[in-house]
């Protein structure tokens, strides 16, 4: 089976680009691997399983493409939401595993069964939780890593602040820990890794590039939106989740209506895509994204931010004595 350890070792920084539904990309995902990040998409964002299929041959023969060249492109990853919602659920499961998928990204309810099958074949799964009450039944049923989706991440987000939560999972599990929530940065990744993650999940950032297949409306929202420009509710479609308070408002949604609401039953993602379309979702990272690079951009600027921000750092604590 592949270690956490293997894949580790084959990235250039700690940070995997999250999957995320009609934004995601082949071309992101490439471009991500091939920089050394962690690409990945979600399955349900694909048309059909058909066209998940045609998109896992297009990622593996990019990658050994790469590979033939001489380089060393980091691993990809796929999420899979196990929820009775998700109709494709066991047709996208069998493909994961017909291609052997790397890193199988699971998230809503527990994973046994994606657990059982992706360790078959040597792949590892690592499964979101937002509280330490998931983190128990996730690690119960056998995940190799936990991601710690906090407050104020984009798409469905949990609300714990992130010290709390990392904290708390630490109780339970010295395993790999990826925190998801509001970094754009590299700065943001030594940070995680400070507070006792090993990887960095980014999902908003990479929403402004040039292969997030979002609208160049949505794009041109989070350029001028802030951190309180992000409206929370999970009476959208089921699920806590932030949005963008200007396409709420852009698509008559009445705020207060909104902030009283009860969450109804998660919405299947075939009638979500028509509702995402519109509503858009963002993280509080929003604040801190001014341009829309290339993907391959995007990941040389975070591995030099990165770099910068552990000299910056190593010196800091050199001068102030402060790491003794
Ligand atoms: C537009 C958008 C779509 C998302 N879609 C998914 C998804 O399909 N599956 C999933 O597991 N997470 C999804 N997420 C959550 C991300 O994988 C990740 O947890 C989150 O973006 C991290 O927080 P950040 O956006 O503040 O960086 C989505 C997030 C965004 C912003």
């Amino acid at each position: 089976m592949t270690s956490v350890r293997q894949i580790s070792d084959r990235l250039a920084i700690p940070v995997i680009v999250a999957p995320m539904f009609l934004v995601s990309t082949p071309a992101m995902v490439i471009a991500a691997c091939r920089e050394g990040l962690m690409g990945s998409f979600p399955a349900h964002g694909t048309r059909s399983t058909d066209v998940f299929e045609s998109w896992l041959v297009e990622i593996e023969a990019r990658m050994r493409q790469l590979e033939d060249e001489g380089s060393r492109p980091a691993p990809f990853a796929v999420n899979l939401v196990v929820h009775e919602s998700n109709a494709r659920f066991k047709g996208d499961l069998d493909l994961c595993v017909k291609h052997r998928v790397p890193v199988v990204l699971s998230s809503k309810s527990a994973p046994g069964e994606v657990v059982a099958r992706v360790h078959d074949y040597g792949g590892v799964v690592f499964h979101d939780i937002a509280s330490q009450r998931h983190a128990h039944k996730a690690l119960e049923a056998g995940v190799d890593g936990l991601i710690a989706v906090t407050g104020g991440a984009g798409g469905h987000t949990g609300t714990l602040n992130p010290f709390a939560l990392l904290n708390e999972v630490r109780r339970l599990f010295d395993g790999p820990v990826v925190l998801a929530g509001g970094m754009t940065t590299g700065r943001d990744v030594l940070a995680a890794q400070a507070m006792g993650a090993d990887f960095a999940y980014f999902g908003t950032r990479f929403i402004a590039t040039q292969e997030s297949s979002a609208s160049d409306g949505q794009k041109q929202m989070i350029l001028e939106s802030n951190a309180s420009d992000i409206f929370f509710s999970a009476a959208v479609d089921g699920a806590p989740a932030n949005w963008l308070t200007k396409s709420l408002l852009a698509a008559g949604a009445d705020l207060d209506v909104l902030r009283t609401t009860l969450p109804g039953k998660i919405v299947a993602s075939d009638q979500t895509r028509k509702r995402w379309k519109d509503i858009w979702t963002a993280g509080h990272g929003v604040g801190n994204i001014d341009d829309l690079p290339s993907t391959q951009a995007l990941c040389l600027r975070l591995k030099q931010e990165y770099t910068q921000a552990r000299l910056a750092f190593g010196q800091r604590l050199a001068g102030t004595g402060a790491s003794g």
